[in-house]
């Protein structure tokens, strides 16, 4: 598949097969990821790879985190939302949280944390490539300081992203996107 190609096909899968993902794979992402753009080349970007036991303990810590939201998190409703947060994670195969350093001065930190973006999509893309499907995925959870915990993140990292990665249930419906000429203004 070509990148165009992954580009235009490329969809969040909110469902995956349960099948395992060889490391390999995921070293792929992962170096994938590592040759974005990089001003002054300071390769602000961590990456965790989540599977296994950790991979459980994150289902807990963002079931738990969610729990937060509820008044009454035994009430029947919140009981099968939480579930449902729980599940999400132990059926995906592997879940890969993605920090950045976070830099003393600003334009450094928004730098780098616009190259641990791209660093993101490259992923997304070389996924596609791969055969896998990929949900990007944000949120409080993210500076629950339990999160840092399980994840081990360095002190001058924050935590910018959760992808969600395996083997697509079925392909994604692609959501329909305003025609790039509406936002383009063409200057001669
Ligand atoms: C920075 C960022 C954060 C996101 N966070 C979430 C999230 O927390 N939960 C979620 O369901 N989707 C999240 N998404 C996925 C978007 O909802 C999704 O990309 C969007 O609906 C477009 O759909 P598509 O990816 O299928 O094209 C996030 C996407 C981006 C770029």
């Amino acid at each position: 598949m070509d990148v165009l190609q992954a580009i235009h096909s490329r969809g969040s899968v909110k469902a995956f097969k349960p099948d395992p993902l060889d490391r390999n794979l995921i070293e792929q992402l992962l170096d994938a990821a590592v040759r974005a753009p990089n001003h002054k080349m300071t390769e602000p970007w961590r990456f965790y790879v989540l599977t296994g036991d950790s991979k459980r303990r994150f289902a807990e810590l963002r079931r738990d985190h969610r729990a937060q939201r509820f008044e009454d998190p035994e009430a029947p409703e919140a009981r099968k939302a939480l579930e449902k947060a729980y599940d999400g994670v132990i059926d995906t195969p592997a879940v890969i949280a993605v920090a950045t350093l976070v830099a003393d001065d600003p334009v450094r930190r928004e730098e780098d944390f616009a190259a641990t973006c791209c660093a993101i999509q490259n992923m997304l893309l070389a996924a596609m490539s791969l055969g896998l499907g990929t949900y990007l995925r944000t949120g409080s959870l993210l500076e629950d300081p339990r999160l840092r915990e399980l994840l081990g993140a360095g002190e001058g990292e924050r935590v910018i992203a959760t992808i969600y990665v395996g083997y697509p249930k079925e392909e994604p419906r692609l959501k329909p996107r305003a025609p790039a000429a509406e936002k383009t203004r063409w200057l001669d």
